[in-house]
């Protein structure tokens, strides 16, 4: 494997059943890089994050994680390789009856022999880090809006350092506005931290403002790999639908993107807002805080 190769996929194939989901996916996820992974519903992108995490196993085929293959991979090697990377799940996965600093906590506590005192000092810089102010740690998951949830759990996911960051759908379900924080914090911990971030999105300004390269998934292949405007000037009609329907327009006509067809920035264009809300100064701490506490604290 080489060394500037986080993840490695070589011929694999899943189905469930009857039903082929990979047939023969080979694909190469560099060190330092944004990767996304694009189709549509069903094609299996979740399935291959799954499978790249440990969480499923490929029916064949090879996929290597940071040097390590996971086909028969130890109880002990797989814990390992676990505490190496974080992944951020489409609807958070906090605990709701945990404060966000406990849930941030919670791998440290796990897995790591820290005090308390430096537990909550991580924590506490987690939080920053995910751009949440201090005030956020004392809240509970129930009291937090959609984007600071993406936020805490994203925090969370960062917790033990990892070298590797999965996002499922980071900026599903959040307004434009907290979409585009996502956007430039997904950056600044690339550019930052020196993160490698895999992420599965269905958002188009997200994959032009963020992804270095996308890999579309249709039809059991990977039908292309490249950067967006290399995708956007390819042929094949699995990668044409997701340019040419008025999203992906709107999409690729953001400003600061790519010099691909630029367009006009208009307030019109959704894109606009998305571009507008910012590159490359890092994520501002916009949440308000939310005075409601709940009555009782779980123990
Ligand atoms: N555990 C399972 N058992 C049976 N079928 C499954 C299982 N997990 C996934 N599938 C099937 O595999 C296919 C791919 O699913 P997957 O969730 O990977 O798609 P996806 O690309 O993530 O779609 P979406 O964009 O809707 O999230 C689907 O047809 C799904 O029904
Ligand atoms: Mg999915």
């Amino acid at each position: 494997m080489d060394a500037e190769n986080v993840i490695e996929l070589r011929q694999v194939s899943t189905r469930f059943g009857a039903h082929v989901v990979h047939d023969g996916i080979d694909l190469t996820v560099r060190r330092g890089e944004i990767f996304a992974l694009i189709g549509g519903s069903g094609s299996g992108k979740s399935t291959l994050l799954r499978e790249m995490i440990l969480l499923h196993e490929p029916n064949s085929g090879s996929i290597r994680v940071l040097g390590v293959e996971l086909a028969d991979i130890s109880a002990a090697d797989a814990l390992a390789l676990r505490l190496r990377w974080g992944v951020m799940f489409q609807h958070g996965g906090l605990f709701g009856a945990l404060t966000v600093t406990e849930n941030i906590g919670l791998p440290l506590r796990e897995h790591t022999d820290q005090t308390d005192r430096q537990i909550d000092q991580i924590a506490a810089a987690k939080l920053a880090m995910a751009g949440l102010r201090p005030e956020v740690g004392a809240q509970y998951p129930a009291e937090l809006s959609g984007g600071m949830l993406k936020r805490a759990s994203l925090a969370r996911a960062l917790a033990l350092e990892p070298e590797l960051l999965f996002l499922d759908e980071p900026t599903a379900g959040l307004d434009p506005e907290s979409a585009g924080e996502v956007d430039q914090l997904v950056r600044t911990l690339r550019d930052q931290f020196g993160l490698c971030i895999v992420m599965i999105s269905h958002d188009l300004d997200l994959l032009w403002q963020t992804a270095d390269r996308v890999a579309v998934l249709a039809d059991g292949k990977v039908q292309g790999v490249g950067a967006m405007a290399e995708l956007a000037a390819m042929d094949h009609p699995a990668i044409r639908k997701f340019f040419d329907g008025p999203r992906g327009r709107a999409a690729a006509s953001s400003p600061d993107v790519t010099k691909w067809n630029p367009g006009e920035p208009t307030r019109s264009n959704p894109g606009f807002r998305r571009a507008a809300s910012g590159l490359p100064i890092p994520p501002p701490p916009l949440e308000i805080p939310v005075l409601r506490r709940p009555a009782w604290k779980p123990k």
